[in-house]
């Protein structure tokens, strides 16, 4: 299966999550295709609540994928504008699958994580995607390595 990943990531930690669905879904025969995004101008913090005007230099063409994997960090408890921005500009999703994953501080999954998940679902949905559940990573009071490997493995089992 054609996979792409897209993931925003400001401090490395879901870029870290990436990696390892890189590892797993190339290691299971998958042809994968990972873009750490980049923005035109630097995005430091915000909400997705706002309203941000916000463009990328490497925004991948995903018409051949028929998985998409989209993570990002939760910034304001909710998911961040970067990723949410990068969803809307992918275009129409029909007929793909799509599976987003999410690093996060606090140590409680609602605390951001399920918001951000919800909100990226609703996004890609709204692109004619079939989303599946997804999975958060929490940092605080967990081990982020182990809590990847988790759920790294989870979300290969959905496909
Ligand atoms: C601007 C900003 C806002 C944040 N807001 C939250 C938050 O509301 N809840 C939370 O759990 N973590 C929050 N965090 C922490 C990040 O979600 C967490 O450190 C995440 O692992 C960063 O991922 P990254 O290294 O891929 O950028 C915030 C971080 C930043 C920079």
């Amino acid at each position: 299966m054609k996979v792409a990943i897209i993931v925003h990531s400001q401090s490395g930690n879901t870029r870290k999550f990436a990696d390892s669905l890189f590892n797993r879904f190339t290691g299971n025969g998958h042809i994968v295709n990972l873009t750490q995004l980049e923005t035109t101008v630097p995005i430091k913090g915000g909400s997705a609540r706002q309203n941000m005007d916000i463009s990328f230099t490497n925004l991948p063409n995903v018409v051949d994928a028929e998985l998409i994997l989209v993570g990002g960090p939760v910034w304001a408890f909710g998911p961040s504008p970067v990723i949410i921005a990068a969803i809307k500009q992918l275009g129409n999703l029909k007929g793909k699958k799509v599976i987003p994953f999410i690093c996060m501080g606090f140590p409680f999954k609602g605390m951001g994580g399920k918001s951000a998940i919800a909100w990226m679902s609703r996004t890609a949905g709204t692109l004619g995607a079939k989303v599946l559940p997804g999975g958060i990573c929490c940092q605080m009071l967990h081990n982020l390595d182990n809590e990847i490997a988790q759920q790294t493995e989870l979300i290969a089992k959905q496909i």
